[in-house]
């Protein structure tokens, strides 16, 4: 919404007196004097009019957490345990997954209430690279890496994979940097070179990247600053609080 709008229907005070109001510089936007009537706005937005709250900021949660093996990238789910269970934050409801992983692997996972946030994480053209530990069943060829950056076709979705980064760190362990994320993806470029993931870790995305002493299960909050940051330009994220288990 823009703030002109927020402003004019305050108390029916109608557009032409917002506009006053605005110019006149009365509004307050996150503490701060705001004179343009089409300044955007969210819900994460605190707007003041002669220093009475005329909207009520909600908490942005922006939150890493390390995935454990065997727990679910969902929501809710009748069955098994999924990554919300392990949140114990009052918020924890209002977060949905910016990527999922698959339930056998592990590894950093972003939860979030900002669809802004994970939109832009998710958008294809925005390519935030993905970097992900790989063991495999078979001995990696020698001619992985040159096939992973050409692309594989993907006849389900009608795509060729974007060229990927793999460098090969042991006869079956490699680092995959990816620049999308699709269904089971890193599992379907190894099947189509023959061989199969036995073990996959997400190590970062973006500017995020797992912490060491973050453990299996673990979660910690990032600033809104800093999670937007990491998204925008690979800097580290500073963190505000921790939910440490184990
Ligand atoms: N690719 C996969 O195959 N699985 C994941 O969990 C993530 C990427």
């Amino acid at each position: 919404m823009k703030m002109d709008r927020l402003i004019a229907a305050h108390e029916s005070l109608g557009r032409q007196a917002a506009h006053r109001a605005i110019a006149a510089g009365r509004v307050r936007v996150n503490d701060q004097i705001v004179t343009d009537g089409h300044h955007p706005l969210d819900r994460f937005t605190r707007v003041e009019l002669d220093g009475a709250v005329i909207q009520r900021p909600e908490r942005a949660v922006y939150l890493m957490m390390h995935k454990p093996v065997g727990v679910l990238s969902a929501t809710k789910d009748a069955v098994h345990p999924t990554v919300i269970d392990l949140i114990d934050d009052p918020d924890r409801h209002t977060l949905h997954i910016a990527g999922r992983l698959d339930r056998g692997t592990s590894g950093l996972l972003l939860l979030t209430n900002d669809g802004r946030w994970s939109k832009r994480l998710m958008a294809a053209d925005q390519k935030v690279p993905k970097v992900y530990l790989v063991e495999t069943s078979e001995p990696i060829a020698a001619d992985a890496a040159a096939a992973f950056a050409h692309g594989f076709y993907f006849h389900t979705e009608d795509i060729t994979t974007l060229p990927a980064d793999l460098v090969v760190l042991e006869p079956q362990r490699a680092r995959l940097t990816l620049h999308e994320g699709r269904y089971h993806q890193v599992k379907r470029m190894f099947h189509r070179i023959g061989n199969r993931v036995v073990s996959l870790h997400r190590e970062s995305i973006g500017g995020l990247h797992l912490p060491v002493d973050l453990p299996a299960g673990g979660w910690r909050m990032l600033e809104p600053a800093a999670a937007w940051a990491a998204v925008a330009s690979g800097d580290s994220p500073i963190f505000r609080n921790s939910g440490f288990r184990g």
